[in-house]
């Protein structure tokens, strides 16, 4: 590799690891979410559909980050990308990365939702 080739993978390297630290950790409150959609779903379940996020979806483009993403279709985003992935995601693997993804949307929608109702009842006379 010369020298521009070596500059260019470690920024690239850099680029990676910049999303995934950006990507959430689930905390006791996206169990207890998780909890309530999937009964018997827990924390530990979730940081590992974190870390499989990271490794099977990270390969072909940047990270989604589901906290900006809300109003995406999670679950059918894992369904479509897990068909076109070249190395074989596993169907329980496929199930802890979405319940990851729709926990921390759902969990940002909701605290989106709400603030802004806050914010409308403080506009009230
Ligand atoms: C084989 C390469 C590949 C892998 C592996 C892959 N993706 Fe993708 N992904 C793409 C491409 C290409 C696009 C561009 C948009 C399109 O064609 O749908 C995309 C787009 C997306 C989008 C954007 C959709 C939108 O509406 O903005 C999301 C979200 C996404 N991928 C999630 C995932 C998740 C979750 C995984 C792991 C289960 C994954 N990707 C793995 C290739 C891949």
């Amino acid at each position: 590799m010369n020298r521009t080739g070596a500059w260019a993978g470690l920024l690239l390297l850099g680029l990676v690891s910049a999303c995934a630290a950006q990507l959430v950790r689930p905390t006791s409150l996206h169990g207890s979410w998780a909890a309530e959609r999937w009964p018997g779903t827990t924390l530990a379940e979730l940081e590992r559909g974190r870390e499989l996020y990271v490794r099977r979806c990270g390969g072909c483009h940047a990270l989604q980050l589901p906290a900006r993403r809300p109003d995406l279709d999670w679950e059918r985003s894992v369904r479509e990308m897990t068909a076109r992935s070249r190395t074989p995601i596993a169907p329980e693997e496929a199930d802890a990365i979405t319940r990851f993804l729709v926990t921390v949307a759902g969990a940002a929608r909701e605290a989106e939702a709400d603030s802004s109702s806050s914010t409308s009842a403080a506009a009230l006379p």
